[in-house]
């Protein structure tokens, strides 16, 4: 296989950046975006693609996932929808690249792994931050053992919701709304990478609007060793997306997560008592990467392995727990 053909079903905002990201692959080539609303996939390849010419339109998702010539389906659907549409395309043999959460249970995500082993395809979900230099800087760093063992993480995700993305929170977590499901992803995320180990068990507690989608929710993940980390996410704080790592003999933080091309990243880090150090990182497109990333596993026809199905069980599972635990205000094991 040359060339990568890729379909994308939605016309989602997240396109924005990874429309660019696909063209920009030398393997990689957009057939065609499809989107349930008239005129939004139009708008959206004039909006999101160098060469729109070329890639075709449609209000139909089974003319995507159908269509002999491509090879790839890039899923950006509203969180809930992900799992229904992943299968298909799967069945289609179509490797699929699913936004994050891949799905709301580890049930779901056992079925997408099951049916992309069955048909020989690659499923990925879209954490791009962990293709950023920064975070290879951090795990590296603590692969090392610059920091000692590892005790305690905290990472906080949020921004202020706009009135135009209010759809988000106008239905309940159980839908797929909220930002537990938006953001929380890469909160859990970041922490169960950087913390290594098994999450025995969680409890998080979570502010909720009138249609019981959670506007800011806080948790506490506790490893089987004991070692806790926690999380704080929102859409009512102002923008950040950031975590802290704490060994027994250091500190090292990521200020940027969603981390822009253009800019420089800053990691800080303090080592026993030292005053603290600023490293500059360079500039990445993570998009770029996750898709580079992904082409490479299609070719070599290898499961990911920075972003494993195991990975992604593992995080669907710790999430549903997470939800759990808000509903019953409790501590859930995972
Ligand atoms: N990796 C990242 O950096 C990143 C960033 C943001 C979001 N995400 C993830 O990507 C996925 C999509 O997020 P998003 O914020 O880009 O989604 P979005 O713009 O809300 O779009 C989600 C889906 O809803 C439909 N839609 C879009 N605008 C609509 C509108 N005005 N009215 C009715 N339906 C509309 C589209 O399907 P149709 O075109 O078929 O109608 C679209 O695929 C989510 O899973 C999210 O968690 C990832």
């Amino acid at each position: 296989m040359k060339t990568i053909n890729w379909g994308i079903l939605g016309a989602a905002r997240v396109n924005q950046r990874l429309l660019p990201a696909i063209e920009c692959n030398q393997h990689s080539k957009i057939l065609m975006l499809a989107s349930r609303r008239n005129g939004a996939a139009e708008e959206c390849i004039q909006q999101y693609t160098k060469n729109p010419e070329g890639i075709k339109t449609t209000t139909h998702f089974d003319d995507v996932i159908d269509h002999p010539e491509i090879n790839a389906i890039y899923i950006p659907l509203a969180n809930e929808e992900h799992t229904e549409v992943a299968l298909q395309a799967i069945a289609q043999k179509k490797h699929v690249l699913i936004e994050k959460p891949m799905a709301l249970t580890k049930q779901e995500v056992q079925s997408i792994t099951q049916a992309a082993k069955d048909n020989n395809v690659i499923a990925m979900e879209g954490f791009m931050y962990v293709f950023h230099p920064q975070f290879d800087f951090v795990l590296d760093f603590i692969n090392a053992g610059k920091l000692g063992k590892v005790q305690y993480a905290h990472s906080m995700f949020s921004f202020p919701i706009q009135p135009a993305r209010y759809y988000r929170i106008n239905r309940s977590m159980k839908d797929g709304g909220g930002a537990l499901w938006d953001i929380g992803p890469y909160a859990i995320h970041t922490l169960r990478h950087v913390m290594r180990g098994h999450i025995k068990q969680v409890n998080a507690s979570a502010k909720m609007n009138s249609h019981q989608a959670d506007m800011s929710t806080s948790g506490i993940l506790e490893f089987t060793d004991q070692r806790r980390a926690t999380f704080d996410i929102s859409f009512e704080c102002t923008r950040r997306s950031e975590f802290e790592i704490f060994g027994d003999q250091g500190r090292i933080k990521c200020h940027t997560v969603w981390q822009h091309e253009n800019d420089e990243a800053v990691i800080t880090y303090e080592l026993d008592g030292s005053a603290p150090i600023i490293e500059k990182i360079q500039k990445g497109n993570h998009f770029d990467l996750e898709i580079n990333h992904f082409v490479e596993c299609i070719f070599n026809n290898q499961e990911s392995t920075k972003l494993s199905m195991h990975d992604a069980i593992q995080q669907a599972a710790t999430m549903q727990a997470i939800y759990k635990s808000i509903h019953n205000n409790q501590w859930v094991h995972v």
